[in-house]
């Protein structure tokens, strides 16, 4: 199972990640969480301790290792011949980091955005790794993305069983839903699914209901405003790690159970 989420800065993408990689971990899988959002906070929903992540170099800029997997040929501005598919069947196993639930941590990186359309080294190593990460089956795969809708149409979720859009309620995290519906027809995900957060009304639910339904996106579910999310990001830990029975955790372990049962249907 290969799962991506997107959406709007700040709409929940993290926190909604990490906390369904620790429970499909406590499902007795075997996950492998990728961050590919420059800002690489997925560690902290994961409760991976901040001086561990804080040591881990983002694979698009170990200039090193992309350099050596993309045979680079050509200096400074030349640098434009590489290959096109550069080994990453070793990656998640050199540079993933151990977290609690048998969850493991590769921090991607992201594609640099900007430029049209260019195909950048990094950008090859980081579609090569998601296009050819082989998942058993008692493995899963859990993807937080940047904001940008931009990675979609660079194919870096090709192959992805679902791609969760969380959005909130209002109109400019909920207008990403009809974008990224328009981009993912383009590309290779399997299904899109919509996830809501922050719900603190009905007015609130009602809103994003009646926005998946426009856009014809299936919604998995709701999660409330919770005060333990909150207090998790304040302190520094995992939500679930603080209270595996709020509100939240417990939306999202019924969201995590519905997307099992559309994926498996
Ligand atoms: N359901 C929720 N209830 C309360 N706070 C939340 C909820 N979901 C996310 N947050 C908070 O919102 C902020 C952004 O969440 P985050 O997961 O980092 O979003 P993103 O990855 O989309 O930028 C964080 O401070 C997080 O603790
Ligand atoms: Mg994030």
């Amino acid at each position: 199972m290969k799962i991506a989420v997107a959406g709007k800065g700040g709409v929940g993408k993290t926190t909604i990640a990490g906390t369904l990689a620790r429970l499909l971990g406590r499902d007795g899988l075997r996950i492998l969480a990728v961050d590919a959002d420059p800002s690489y906070t997925l560690w902290s929903a994961l409760g991976i301790p901040a001086d561990v992540a804080y040591t881990i170099v983002p694979l698009t800029e170990n200039e090193k290792l992309v350099e050596e997997r993309l045979q680079i040929e050509g200096a400074g501005s030349y640098k434009q011949f590489f290959k096109l598919n550069p080994r990453v069947d070793d990656l998640a196993e050199k540079f993933a980091v151990e977290g609690p639930d048998n969850v493991s941590l590769l921090v991607a990186g992201t594609v640099e955005t900007g430029g049209s359309g260019c195909m950048c080294p990094s950008a090859t190593l980081l579609k090569s790794l998601m296009r050819h990460l082989t998942i058993g089956q008692d493995e899963a795969f859990v993807m937080d993305m940047d904001a940008g809708v931009e990675n979609l149409g660079r194919g870096t979720t090709t192959g992805m069983d679902a791609l969760l859009v969380v959005a909130e309620p209002g109109r400019r995290s909920l207008d990403i839903l009809g974008k990224i519906r328009k981009l993912a027809m383009d590309i290779d995900v399997g299904r899109v699914f919509a996830v809501g957060n922050k719900v603190a009304t009905p007015d609130d639910e009602e809103m994003i209901r009646k926005w998946v339904e426009k856009e014809g996106i299936p919604l998995l579910g709701v999660v409330p405003l919770d005060e333990t999310i909150k207090q998790a990001d304040r302190k520094g830990v995992a939500p679930i790690d603080l209270d595996s029975k709020s509100t939240g955790m417990l939306a999202i372990q019924s969201i995590k159970q519905r997307l099992i049962e559309e994926i498996n249907a």
